[in-house]
């Protein structure tokens, strides 16, 4: 059977959106359509109570206490670091950092390995398409270690040019870091490709997969990153809670990241010794709750599967690309032949922000601005892209609802 006809037919959305509170709400008046979740995903109800409960019923510090309120907490605590083992196919929960987000992994790694490992000379190689999250760390790592950021250009579709990336991948070259899936053109990288290139040259590779983990499958071993970041709040659970995934035998060649409790072995004004891995990189009490409800939010997506949710939300970027491509005046910056469900477009001579306004007010919510990537606005030479985000609790209703508010701003700006 065509897997597009079989996904339909078991695909019920309005059963999974009955799990989030909040697409049931309206904003004046109107039923909350929810296209940014780029920005960050709504949170099922499953992840909200179970880090409710833990605050109401469960809470106590970790590998501390030994009362068992404290034994249970470090248990749950140990249990969602193995989900998220799990979720991504590590080969061991060591490999598993609790950080805030993609943006204090990538950090980490600047810190940790950037500063021990590179020197003046060497070159990061990133990508066009980076958010300043993958942009602003190695900047910072250039002034204190005087390395280089070296850039593979994108094309007008908004995709990799792969055989400049050859080229710039040079025996100076040191560390790879690329985005997985453009916040802000929807570009899917060819990851794999990218790192077995690299690898053939013994340098190791950085993936940002902020916006790829919820969309996705993603298996660390099969792509044999070295190193892969996340963030909680866009993968359904909270936020301030984030994943940092490297390669046990790199995460231990670093020094810490920070100094503190949990992160020692023994302690005296001499010497410090530090703790294994991965409380190595957790110094002082984490986010309990959110590392708990982020174990929550990865069991609830992986109940559906990240499989069928390419698949729908495949079948949404179509229906939306064809729709909003009726919109007169409406050009899509991002057009690769390989996209996640995000759609980022200008129309006519309207600003962003005016099309954010008039949206907000159908209780259409989406984002307007550079996301974060002005390096991809420049290149395409806009100064902000609108840009709806879609999930698999979105409806091709709520398409409609958005190419048929389209119509109205054009009508505004008449
Ligand atoms: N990086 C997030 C976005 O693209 C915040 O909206």
């Amino acid at each position: 059977m065509n897997a597009s006809i079989n996904q339909q037919s078991t695909w019920n959305v309005q059963k999974i959106r009955q799990d989030f509170p909040l697409l049931q709400e309206q904003v004046y008046g109107k039923p909350l359509v929810y296209l940014d979740n780029a920005a960050t995903t709504q949170k099922p109800a499953v992840v909200i109570e179970t880090i409710g409960q833990f605050y109401a019923k469960e809470n106590a510090n970790i590998h501390r206490g030994i009362f068992c309120l404290s034994e249970q907490a470090t248990k749950r605590y140990k249990s969602a670091r193995h989900k998220i083992q799990e979720f991504i196919h590590a080969s061991s929960d060591k490999e598993i950092i609790f950080v805030r987000g993609a943006t204090e992994a990538i950090n980490l790694v600047a810190q940790c390995y950037g500063k021990s490992f590179l020197k003046r000379g060497d070159e990061v190689l990133i990508t066009h398409m980076e958010h300043h999250s993958n942009i602003v760390p190695w900047q910072m790592l250039a002034e204190t270690n005087g390395i280089k950021l070296t850039v593979v250009p994108i094309n007008d579709h908004g995709e990799l040019m792969m055989e400049e990336f050859q080229k710039l991948l040079t025996d100076k070259v040191k560390l790879v870091s690329v985005v997985h899936v453009s916040n802000a053109l929807g570009t899917m990288n060819p990851v794999k490709e990218i790192i077995n290139a690299a690898h053939g040259k013994g340098i190791p590779v950085l993936v940002d997969g902020a916006q790829a983990v919820a969309h996705t499958r993603v298996d660390v071993q099969e792509l044999d990153c070295d190193f892969y970041a996340f963030s909680g709040h866009k993968l359904l659970g909270p936020t301030g809670i984030g994943v940092l995934y490297g390669k046990k035998n790199l995460l231990e060649k670093m020094p810490p990241y920070q100094g503190g409790g949990d992160m020692i072995r023994s302690v005296t004004f001499e010497k410090t010794t530090y703790n294994d891995l991965p409380y190595k990189f957790e110094a002082g009490t984490p986010h309990i709750a959110g590392v708990i409800g982020l174990g929550t939010a990865v069991e609830y997506i992986q109940s559906i599967g990240l499989d069928r949710i390419e698949a729908y939300e495949q079948e949404l970027l179509k229906y939306g690309t064809e729709k909003l491509l009726q919109v007169p005046g409406l050009r899509m910056i991002g057009t690769a032949a390989k996209k996640s469900a995000i759609l980022s477009f200008v129309l006519g001579e309207a600003h962003a922000h005016d099309i954010g306004t008039i949206l907000d007010r159908q209780g259409i919510a989406i984002r307007a601005g550079h996301h974060c990537a002005m390096p991809v606005m420049q290149r395409f030479k806009v100064p902000a892209t609108t840009r709806a985000s879609l999930a698999f609790y979105n409806t091709f209703q709520e398409i409609d609802r958005l190419a048929e508010a389209l119509r109205e701003v054009i009508e505004v700006f008449k």
